[in-house]
């Protein structure tokens, strides 16, 4: 650890190995809210039994409330003490009841952990340890225990009171407040709990489950937005069904409540019975939201509701076993949305994100395996290793069991360990026995941190009819992890020929575990062309002796689509980087490339406009030993360039084929508004005269958001006169509605223009900027800092608006400024020159009074060498 004045208050190291069963358990507890802004009164009864031989007294955990009183028994007592923020009760006998008062101001909630105030609404959010700042309780999630809450709130301001579980009585009182009472009768850990008091309105469904129970379903919003909720609803339906028809997993409450929410510090929460999530995952209509809004919708509504089973039903033991809810849950919701359209295109995206976040983690300062170690602040934990890693995990798993027997498996897990806290180990031990298989050594998974890379060399000596692929593996060292053991990798992979096109070798699952292997292959009489890592079977880097003509035969021929776009990409990216390091840049097969693609009709459009797109200038830097973001741009644009002038009348016919078709939601129209728009971005990047007028009218004149919102990144990119006419029409035609506008401050902060540094600090002053909301903050300063050219612009002026921000944050929401700490920390991968300013940052960071423990973390795990 650093040597820092500022460092917070003995920051104690959590580790994994020091997990100890709880001394106490709570088996039922009853809460009594008087919800108030400024002053809620928390009264806590909690039945309390010794969990096994001691003699240690009852700790409970708290952070940040009033303790008025405690009574044990019924009696009121004064032998407890305060440990930090802990209350310490001894106690004689084995089983008690203890009862304790508080109150907290959900008004003054910055943080949004525990119960705060949204838009005039009161919510909770309890994940990880926020419970404890709403009453003293063992706030660990091996405790689990049955809630009965009631609660009192102003009729008027709060009409709709909502809680776990199943609704049991309400009433009113004559001094204008009424009353209710909800009871949970799964018992669950506190990370669970929620509560929400608010004048909303609901979009009501019923849903009934396979074995016949109705279930009342309710989106909770504004009565504005009500309108908006249909598409989430209907995705909530499509996701219970999903989930009994590939995991015969059912709900189990009579009601299953969302309430969308403006302040929240993530995607949603799967509070058991009563999600609550950030409104821009619940609220949709064309003129509104994008297709890709509607899709992470979709995906974040099944995901919490798979989190019921994988999440609620069996819960974590611990905090270091994070992934086992997260990990199988977001596998679980990739498969969803894989099943509701094209799977390919969405293995594309997923696996996209994967490389664009988790990839950087996994190769920085922050990296950690999907099972952690240790950790300061488990806030900090809920990073793309522990979830898309995570989920990639699983899915190794299932592709080596086969579809039947990870069926068997996934049975036994939740048979066997339904209304426990269970492990990581636990999951994998019942993947070995219910899936029959030997996992030993693929549990590295778990404990290693790191991007396995695998070499593969393909040899064919011309006229012999033998092939050899020579598979080497390497894990890279990370921090705290000098030397690596060999991973178990499973490869899908098939040969190709070169001329004919044919099948040489039938697509086969190889388990890569020894460092090195050698594969033969018979009766290979023509040039063989290798596909591997088809549908990204490992999250491994591939390094391969493709030359640039077989990677283009692939792009032209290979019938797996993931490995048929990665031929693509890699085709790009060697270009790319070629061109960035030696500026030499051989263009050709390239356009050749993208020209056969666009022009092949049988392939879905969808899949045409991934295929078509050059990689990320982050992705291309990924690949520099010493990341030149100026060089990454410049090499990147030229080549859009080149491609947009030499491909200028098939982008054409890609943009008029779609251009002024109606808007239609499904999977078919959005391909075609997909395609259309990446051929839009390319007409702009030819520098065509008529460029900027097309996106404007298409501005104009479109029916939806997906359609103008990419014609406003197209002249919000250029320097055209109608650049600033489109951001102002823009902005006064949503300004009363913050989800668009945190797409007007995100467009911007993205722009590819030589001002976007003064721009944004210009933006950081708006009217509408805030770094209170949680959206908005990062629409602006998380957009920015992926900027890569523009956040490391020279000057260094990016690092430090970025820093300023995050010290400003972090007085108001730890959390959220902690999370925009990883762009700073990747100095490392930079020149000096940029690398000593991004550490200046950091070291600002710690140095800055009051620091959090969230960002102390990160921010001192970030300059560690
Ligand atoms: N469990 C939530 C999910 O993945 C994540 C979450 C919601 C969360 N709110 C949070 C994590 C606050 C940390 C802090 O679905
Ligand atoms: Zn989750």
């Amino acid at each position: 650890m650093l040597d820092v004045q500022n460092a917070p208050a003995q920051p104690t190291v959590i580790q994994r190995e020091d997990y100890r069963p709880p001394d106490w358990q709570v088996p039922d507890m009853a809460l009594d809210f008087d919800l108030d802004a400024t002053a809620t009164r928390v009264k806590a009864t909690l039945s309390v039994t010794r969990n096994g031989a001691h003699d240690r007294p009852l700790r409970l955990d708290g952070a940040g409330q009033k303790l008025l009183s405690v009574e044990v028994d019924g009696v009121a007592v004064n032998d407890w003490r305060l440990d930090g923020e802990a209350l310490v009760i001894p106690l004689s006998g084995d089983a008690h009841t203890i009862e304790t008062e508080v109150e907290i101001a959900p008004e003054r909630n910055t943080q949004l952990m525990g119960l705060y105030a949204s838009g005039g609404l009161l919510c909770t959010q309890c994940e990880a340890e926020g419970f404890r700042r709403i009453t003293y309780f063992p706030d660990r999630p091996d405790v689990l225990t049955r809630y009965k809450v009631r609660m009192t709130a102003d009729k008027a301001r709060y009409p709709i009171l909502l809680a776990n579980g199943d609704p049991i009585a309400e009433g009113d009182q004559e001094d204008g407040k009424h009353w209710a009472e909800w009871h949970d009768p799964f018992p669950k850990p506190s990370y669970l709990f929620a509560l929400v008091a608010a004048d909303l309105k609901p979009n009501r469904s019923t849903f009934t489950t396979m074995s016949g129970r109705e279930v009342a379903l309710a989106i909770w919003v504004r009565e504005r937005d009500l309108a908006k909720t249909d598409h989430a609803l209907h995705a909530l339906e499509l996701a219970m069904a999903w989930d009994e028809h590939v995991y015969g997993r059912e709900y189990d409450l009579d009601v299953f409540n969302i309430v969308a929410v403006d302040d929240f510090n993530f995607g949603a929460m799967e509070n058991k019975g009563l999600n609550i999530f950030n409104s821009r995952y619940i609220l949709a209509d064309p003129d509104t939201a994008t297709d890709l809004d509607y899709d992470a919708i979709a995906a974040v509504v099944a995901h919490e509701y798979f989190h019921n089973w994988s999440g609620d039903r069996i819960t974590c033991r611990d905090w270091f076993q994070l992934s086992l809810k997260e990990g199988f849950t977001v596998f679980r919701d990739q498969s969803f949305s894989a099943d509701q359209g094209s799977a390919a295109v969405k293995r594309i995206e997923d696996v996209r994100t994967l490389r664009a976040a988790q990839f950087p983690e996994d190769a920085g300062p922050l990296a950690h395996p999907i099972r952690p170690d240790s950790y300061l602040e488990i806030s900090n934990f809920y990073t793309a290793t522990v979830y898309n890693k995570g989920a990639e995990v699983i899915r190794m798993m299932a592709t080596i069991l086969g579809r039947d027997r990870f069926r068997r498996a996934t049975d036994l897990y939740f048979d066997r360990f339904d209304g426990t806290a269970a492990t990581c180990e636990d999951f994998v031990a019942c993947m070995e026995e219910g899936g029959e298989a030997d996992l030993a050594q693929f549990r590295l998974w778990y404990s290693q941190a790191g991007t396995p890379r695998v070499t593969a060399t393909l040899t064919h000596e011309e006229g012999s009819d033998r092939a050899t692929l020579t598979l080497e593996q390497s894990v890279p060292a990370t921090p705290g992890q000098p030397t690596k053991q060999p991973m178990v990798l499973p490869l899908r992979l098939k040969l190709f020929g070169r001329d004919s096109a044919a099948t040489l070798a039938p697509e086969r699952l190889v388990m890569l575990s020894d460092p090195r292997e050698e594969i033969v292959f018979e009766g290979i009489d023509e040039r063989p062309v290798l596909s591997i890592n088809r549908g990204f079977s490992a999250p491994v880097i591939v390094e391969t002796n493709r030359t640039p003509a077989d990677l283009a035969f692939l792009s032209a021929h290979d019938d797996d689509p993931f490995a048929r776009y990665e031929a693509m990409q890699q085709l790009m990216l060697d270009t790319l980087v070629a061109a960035a390091a030696h500026g030499r840049a051989d263009h050709a097969a390239v356009v050749g490339a993208v020209r056969n693609t666009l022009a092949d009709g049988s392939l879905d459009p969808a899949f045409v406009a991934e295929a078509v797109l050059l990689p990320s200038e982050a992705f291309i830097g990924d690949h520099m030993p010493v990341v030149d973001p100026d060089r990454v741009f410049a090499a990147r644009e030229a080549l859009r360039r080149e491609l947009g002038k030499s491909l200028a009348p098939e982008w054409r016919s890609a943009y008029d084929a779609a251009a002024g078709e109606p808007y239609a939601y499904n999977p078919a129209a959005k391909g075609r508004r997909r395609l259309k728009n990446v051929a839009l971005g390319y007409i702009a990047a030819s520098g065509a005269d008529d460029a900027a007028d097309l996106a404007f009218r298409q501005f104009e004149t479109c029916d939806n958001m997906t359609d103008r919102q990419a014609a406003l990144s197209t002249l919000a990119n250029g320097t055209s006169d109608k650049r600033i006419a489109a951001l102002d029409i823009f902005y006064n035609r949503y300004s009363d509605n913050p989800l668009v506008l945190d797409k007007w401050f995100s467009t911007q902060a993205l722009s590819t223009r030589d001002d976007t540094p003064a721009e944004v600090e210009a933006l950081a002053k708006h009217a509408d900027f805030t770094l209170a909301n949680p959206n908005r903050a990062r629409s602006l300063v998380g957009a920015f800092s992926v900027n890569q050219r523009a956040f490391h612009e020279a000057s260094g002026r990016g690092y430090r608006f970025v820093a300023d921000q995050i010290i400003a944050l972090d007085k108001l929401n730890p959390q959220t400024a902690a999370r925009m700490v990883p762009p700073l920390g990747r100095w490392r991968r930079f020149a000096e020159d940029r690398a000593a300013k991004m550490r200046a940052e950091l070291q600002r960071i710690l140095e800055s009074p009051g620091l959090s423990k969230d960002l102390f973390e990160q921010a001192s795990k970030s300059l560690e060498s």
